[in-house]
């Protein structure tokens, strides 16, 4: 699909948002790329003036002719990204067309080698990072699996709940909260599992020992986002068919721990990180601009390092693609994304439209869903 004859990304009324975007976009690349050619910082605050200004086509004969080629070649970049969902073309295609292009005289053949070279973490790179987290905690990973299976007996659940003292304790807590809100108080175990039911204890088992990842103060809104995801994966699933609710909601739990690696990121690139997002670029395309991967590829990295299900590396991986898997999953914490308003990444209605179809759902339908009951599973 050619870029003149491609759909609109967004509807009218969030075309000016869209503009925004895209120009801060530019911007970003383009100072990116200035500073590792090495060029002056006045001629980077000009890139970014011109380039939030969007005018480097206009200013075509006034500006430097370095500037408005790089600003093109940054634009062009931009643009190729931004219609993926389109075009099903990976980062690492792009780079080779615009090598092509360069080729053929159409770019800077150094400024396209400089852009290709930006990225400065290697996805396998990222395994050493994963091998320094954490290991899976044993007892969420046996909640998934129960969870997983409709046989599973509430003998077995009352077995791990007992082997740890803490999650006992929230599991009683839970059973006894306003949530469950039971005649009488639970006292026991027991009378806890079966109250609650196997899903709901092995949802709050695994929450709870997957929660002291997200311990340090820094990425503890991460796991407030986790969670709300989860609940809208398990709420959406519950509306609609095809996938099941206990999945969709630790799919939920797990969808960005991507994001837990990249904090992990050595500091001179976590700082620069910080610094695109500050400038006001979503995360999904400053991860990429840095590291030539997203928090959704690094996601499934970790999630196949931990061992877990293929269903949730694929959901992992492709949360913020939708349309490259052919799985509900991915589709469905996509528009958990969508109604948790988390900015991850630019809102796609191609990508809203092929999610929602997958899950056939209505966008009025998806506009409407509120999480009727929200599952309160320690906070
Ligand atoms: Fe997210
Ligand atoms: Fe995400």
């Amino acid at each position: 699909m050619s870029l003149s004859t491609a759909p609109p990304i967004l509807a009218a009324d969030q075309n000016r948002t869209a503009g925004t975007a895209h120009r801060r976009r530019v911007a970003v690349a383009a100072v990116e790329l200035a500073k590792r050619l090495g060029w002056a910082a006045a001629q980077q605050s000009e890139l970014q003036r011109l380039a939030e200004a969007h005018e480097h086509r206009e200013r075509a004969r006034e500006s430097p002719a370095e500037l408005t080629e790089m600003l093109e070649l940054c634009c062009f970049f931009v643009q190729r990204w931004e219609y993926m969902p389109y075009e099903m073309v990976s980062f690492e295609q792009i780079m080779e067309e615009l090598k092509g292009l360069a080729r053929d005289g159409f770019f800077s053949q150094r400024y396209v080698e400089g852009l290709a070279v930006m990225p400065t973490v290697r996805l396998d790179q990222i395994e050493q990072i994963v091998a320094r987290l954490p290991v899976f905690p044993a007892v969420a990973l046996k909640a998934i699996e129960i969870a997983r299976n409709p046989l599973a007996s509430a003998s077995r659940v009352e077995e791990i709940v007992t082997s740890d003292p803490v999650l006992a304790g929230e599991i009683l807590r839970t059973a006894n909260s306003p949530l469950f809100s039971p005649v009488a108080e639970i006292r026991t175990l027991r009378q806890a599992v079966s109250y609650m039911g196997i899903q709901a204890c092995c949802r709050v088992l695994a929450a709870a020992a997957f929660r002291p990842m997200f311990q340090s103060p820094l990425v503890r809104p991460l796991w407030n986002h986790s969670l709300e995801v989860a609940r809208l994966a398990e709420g959406l699933a519950r509306r609609t068919h095809g996938t099941n609710p206990e999945e969709a909601f630790l799919s939920g739990l797990l969808h960005d721990v991507g994001r837990l690696a990249l904090w992990k990121l050595p500091a001179h690139l976590a700082s620069r990180y910080e610094f695109l997002l500050s400038q006001g670029c979503e995360p999904m395309f400053a991860e990429t601009l840095l590291c030539g991967f997203d928090h959704a590829a690094a996601g499934a990295r970790v999630v196949r390092h931990w061992c877990l299900p293929e269903a949730f590396e694929k959901a992992v991986a492709y949360h913020h693609q939708p349309e490259r898997c052919p799985d509900p999953l991915p589709s469905l914490l996509y528009l958990a994304e969508h109604l948790s308003s988390s900015q991850e990444d630019l809102p796609s209605l191609a990508r809203l439209a092929i999610a929602c179809e997958k899950m056939s759902l209505s966008r009025e339908q998806l506009d409407d869903f509120q999480v009727l009951a929200p599952l309160q599973v320690v906070e």
